[in-house]
């Protein structure tokens, strides 16, 4: 029974996880938190290149505090958010524009954008600028500053953008896909915003096909498919291992399909960059192949290798799942889709999680008691060449999965 505290452990270790996840994973418009209590009573997910602009609208003063949040900004990006009174387009764009500067500093500044051959040079906009800074802090950059709004520029156009830096100098951004998108209209009073550069709604539902696809492959068929093999090995041998693996291959090939236009999305846009997202999306399909190959290589279940195998196996397997649901919430941040997807998602966990609470032990328990029955004698060798070689009598229920 060593092996017994391991399952216990991970089983833990995923609520514990999840749990973290639900209260403290989301830095989306309505969630993120800034630094000394800085607060903002309007929001908006500006739809290209994944950032969000947060403000508050003085009405007394015309003033507005702006906050514009860029996630995946590195140190060698700019980043730069405007108001363009003159039209939907670059060209007369009164910037706000930071990136890490010659001296290590991420230092933020204002550039009136008159061409197309512009370096960001600093200088004076048409309306005031007050309390301009920026900050960089894990990869997510956040210029603030203070507004003094002409009474034309309450309701106007807002651009915005992502570019690199060459030897100190901003240099110019990306010509192609969200980066030409970028575009919007913003009405600071009643708090309305919209990206409608280039207007491709075409994308958005791309990238909500990515989000619906991965949410069900990998966040719940997958989970599920763990459940059946760990769930109802006791009640029904060998069914479990048919819907085991019909869960996990429909799981895996749903999940592939998502997989793939996530890679597409990914390289649709150079400009934006979620690193963290598409790095464990890469080594999730890894780990997801590997399994499915792993189960063709398996060793018989009287080899003596087995053992090795389902350790194999349990660890990439439960590994997988977590890393998954990690990343669904990545996405999230990253689509920020109305509050209820987010929620429609946790509430699947919790139910997962809850028959998790219930089976754990009621396994535990027809486990334990089949076991004393069998009087604690070694048991013959399993019949079943689904099992593990060690029938459920004699030991726990992580023992047993095929
Ligand atoms: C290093 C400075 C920059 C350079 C050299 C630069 C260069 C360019 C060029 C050449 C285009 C036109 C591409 C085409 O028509 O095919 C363009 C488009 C665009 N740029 Fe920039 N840009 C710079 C900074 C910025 C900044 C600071 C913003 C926003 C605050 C921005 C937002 C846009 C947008 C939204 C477009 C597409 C719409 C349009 O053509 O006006 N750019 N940029
Ligand atoms: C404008 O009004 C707000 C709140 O009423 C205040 O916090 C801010 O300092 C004022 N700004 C200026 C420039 O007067
Ligand atoms: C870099 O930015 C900091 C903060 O704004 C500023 O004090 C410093 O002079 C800048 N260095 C250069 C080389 O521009
Ligand atoms: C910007 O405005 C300030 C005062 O508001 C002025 O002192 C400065 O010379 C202006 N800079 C440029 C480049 O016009
Ligand atoms: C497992 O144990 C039960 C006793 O509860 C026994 O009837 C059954 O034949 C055993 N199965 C295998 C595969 O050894």
């Amino acid at each position: 029974m060593d092996g017994t505290k391991s399952p216990k452990a991970t089983l833990f270790a995923v609520s514990t996880i999840l749990l973290i996840l639900t209260v403290n994973g989301q830095s989306g418009c309505d969630t993120h938190r800034f630094a000394n209590n800085i607060a903002f009573t309007q929001c908006s997910p500006l739809q290209f290149l994944g950032s969000f602009l947060h403000w508050t609208y003085n009405d007394q003063n015309g003033t507005v505090s702006v906050a514009f949040r860029h996630p995946g900004t590195s140190s060698s990006s700019w980043i730069a958010w405007g108001l363009n009174p003159g039209g939907p387009q670059m060209s007369g764009t009164q910037a706000l524009v930071a990136y890490t500067n010659s001296s290590g500093q991420f230092q933020a500044y204002t550039s009136p954008v008159n061409g197309y051959a512009t370096q960001l040079e600093p200088g004076n906009l048409s309306f005031g600028v007050s309390r301009i800074s920026a900050t960089l802090v894990n990869g997510e950059a956040t210029i603030f500053a203070t507004l003094e709004l002409p009474a034309n520029l309450i309701t106007t156009n807002q651009v915005w953008q992502v570019g690199p830096v060459a030897n100190g100098v901003p240099g110019i951004h990306q010509q192609t896909g969200d980066n030409m998108r970028s575009i919007g209209r913003i009405d600071f009073r009643s708090g309305q915003s919209s990206a409608t550069g280039g207007g491709s709604g075409d994308r958005l539902k791309k990238r909500n096909t990515h989000g619906i696809l991965n949410a069900v492959s990998w966040g719940v068929l997958m989970p599920l498919g763990a459940m059946m093999a760990r769930y109802m090995k006791v009640f029904t041998d060998p069914t479990w291992f048919y819907l085991h693996i019909a869960f996990q291959v429909s799981g895996y090939v749903i999940g592939v399909a998502g997989w793939a236009t996530g890679i597409k999305l990914g390289n649709d846009s150079p400009g934006t960059s979620y690193s963290t997202h598409r790095n464990l999306g890469i080594a999730l399909f890894t780990f997801a192949t590997l399994q499915v190959f792993a189960l063709l290589l398996r060793p018989k279940p009287d080899n003596k290798y087995r053992f090795y195998w389902n350790v194999y196996h349990h660890t990439v397997g439960y590994t997988t799942i977590i890393l998954s649901i990690i990343n669904i919430f990545k996405g999230f941040d990253i689509l920020d889709p109305a509050d209820k997807w987010r929620w429609a998602y946790i509430g699947i966990l919790i139910f997962l999680g809850a028959c998790v609470l219930i089976l754990e032990p009621l396994t535990w328990f027809i486990v334990l008691r089949r076991k004393s029955r069998a009087g604690n004698t070694v048991a013959a060798p399993t019949t079943s060449k689904y099992s593990n070689g060690v029938n459920g009598t004699t030991t726990g229920p992580h023992h047993q999965d095929a």
